[in-house]
Parts: C-alpha cells; structure tokens; sequence
C-alpha cells in the first residue's frame, strides 16, 4: 500500500467535505476513487490527490463538475416498470384503505433526481384514486443533495425520449407539449409535490405512509446504510412502506425492522 498516496486521498476528502459538502466518509472507498478518478483524470491532476486536491480549491467550476460527478443523476420515467403495475394495483389502494381517519397520503422520494420519480409516483397514485372510491390528497416530498438537480426538477421541462416507458395515454393525461417541444407537467401533478434540498442522512422527515429510496443508498457505506434504514423506520408510519432499488437488499439489523412485501420489486413494509 502506498502511504503517501492514502495520506493525500484523506486530505482530498477533508477537501471534499469542507468545500463542497460531501460526506466522503459515508460513502465506499471504491465508488469514491472510481468517480473522483473521473475527474482527475479530465483535471489534469492525473493519479495524484493532493494535486486535486488543490485544483478544487482553485477553481469553482472543477468543484461544481465534482458534485454533478460524486452525486449520480441518472434516472427515467416509470423507471422499472413492473414496480409501477405494483404500486398502482395494489400498494396506493392498501395505503388507501388504511387510516382511515387521515385524509392524506404522504410519500417521500429521498434522492429524487431531476424529478421522473416523484412525477411517477404522483401519476400512479392519481391513476390508483381514480379507481377507488376512497380518496386522499397525494403529498410528495421530493428530495435531493444536489440544488442544480432540484431547479431542474422544479422548472419539470421533458425530453420525448425521457418518456420511452411512460404508456402515452398517461403522457396525454399528466403533460403539456411547450413551444420549444419539451413536455412539462400539468398542474394536477405538480401540486402533488414539494422539492426540497436535502440529503437523506441529515434530512428529518416523519409520518410518511411509503419511502422510495431507489439506486441513491448504493453508493454509501454499510454503517451509513444501517444508519439511514433505522432512520427511514422512524419516518415512516406503522406498516408504512419502503421502496428500494433493483440492484439495493436491506441487510444487518434493518431486516428485523422491515419484512418482504415483494422482494423482486424491493418493496418491504415496515414492522
Ligand atoms: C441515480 S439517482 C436516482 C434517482 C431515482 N431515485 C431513480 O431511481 O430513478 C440518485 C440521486 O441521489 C442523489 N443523492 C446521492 N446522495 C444523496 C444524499 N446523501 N442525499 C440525498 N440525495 C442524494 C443524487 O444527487 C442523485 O440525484
């Protein structure tokens, strides 16, 4: 192992934290130095940390390049779409019919992107309430470390190839064509949800009926893992539900506090 090297990866990371706000320490080693790589590579800084180090400290744009880099955007429109048919068919009715004396829902999106989740959501529930006749006011609150993510999530201006999954009756219904060919959101769905800054470790946000946290908590270490699925847990309702991504399994402790509603579709339910 090359000490120098470690000692300069730890003093790129006090840099990170302090500079940009990132919390290097709750994320893995590997997805950390395979991103930051990307952007010492294209830096200039090539293999050597504490030369990063200092062009972060420099140079404004290099640190807002980083964030985009560190924090991955990447997200569609009924992205995994057998979750979706679940999600309508049967998890809205059953959060539905459940406390009945509350005459709202509320879902929280933790790292919502550029706002395709939490759009997504809203239009399953709407289609869900459509066909129920117990109706609840559908409250989304959308979350992102990123600002740059959310403004954009806010201004909700669509690229046509951004709705390949979405079925096209559902794009009619819930979407506006603007001058410029971006599609946006009618206000129908729009006021189902509310944006907010936030990063999941530190967020407080309680008595949500469901939780997605989808392809965001792969990137963070075990303990802030752990750390996050007890905090979800206090956030949401009894039998409230948690949506994870495809590719995310709860482990350690967190299985005593959720058990399986539909383990192909990572959906759990909170015991
Ligand atoms: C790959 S996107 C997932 C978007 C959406 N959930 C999906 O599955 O399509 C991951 C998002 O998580 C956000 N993110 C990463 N770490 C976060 C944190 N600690 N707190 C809040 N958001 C975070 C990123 O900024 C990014 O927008």
């Amino acid at each position: 192992m090359d000490g120098n090297k470690d000692l300069g990866f730890e003093i790129l990371k006090d840099e990170i934290e302090k500079l940009i706000g990132f919390e290097c320490d709750k994320y893995s080693e590997k997805f950390l130095k395979r991103r930051i790589g990307v952007r010492m590579k294209i830096s200039g800084a090539g293999e050597d940390y504490k030369a990063y180090a200092q062009i972060i400290k420099d140079n404004e744009e290099e640190r807002r390049r980083l964030k985009k880099e560190l924090t991955v955007h990447t997200t569609n429109f009924f992205r995994d779409k057998s979750l979706w048919e679940l999600l309508t068919r049967e998890i809205i009715p059953s959060a539905l019919s459940k406390n009945k004396l509350t005459d709202s829902i509320t879902i929280w999106s933790a790292g919502c992107s550029t706002g395709e989740e939490p759009l997504t959501i809203a239009i399953c529930a709407l289609e869900a309430q459509a066909s129920s006749i117990r109706k609840k006011k559908i409250k989304i609150i959308a979350t992102d470390i990123d600002p740059e993510t959310i403004k954009k999530a806010q201004e909700a201006r669509y690229e046509e190839e951004q709705f390949k999954e979405m079925e096209p009756r559902l794009k009619e219904k819930y979407f506006l064509k603007n001058a410029d060919g971006t599609y946006s959101p009618t206000s129908g769905i729009r006021q189902c949800i509310e944006y907010q800054v936030q990063n999941i470790l530190t967020a407080k946000i309680t008595g949500c009926e469901m939780i997605f946290c989808r392809n965001t908590v792969i990137y963070l270490d075990l303990e802030a893992k752990r750390w996050l699925y007890s905090k979800f847990h206090k956030s949401l309702k009894e039998e409230g539900f948690l949506v994870l991504g495809k590719s995310e399994i709860l482990q350690g402790e967190a299985k005593d506090m959720f058990q399986p509603y539909d383990n192909d579709e990572r959906v759990y339910v909170r015991i």
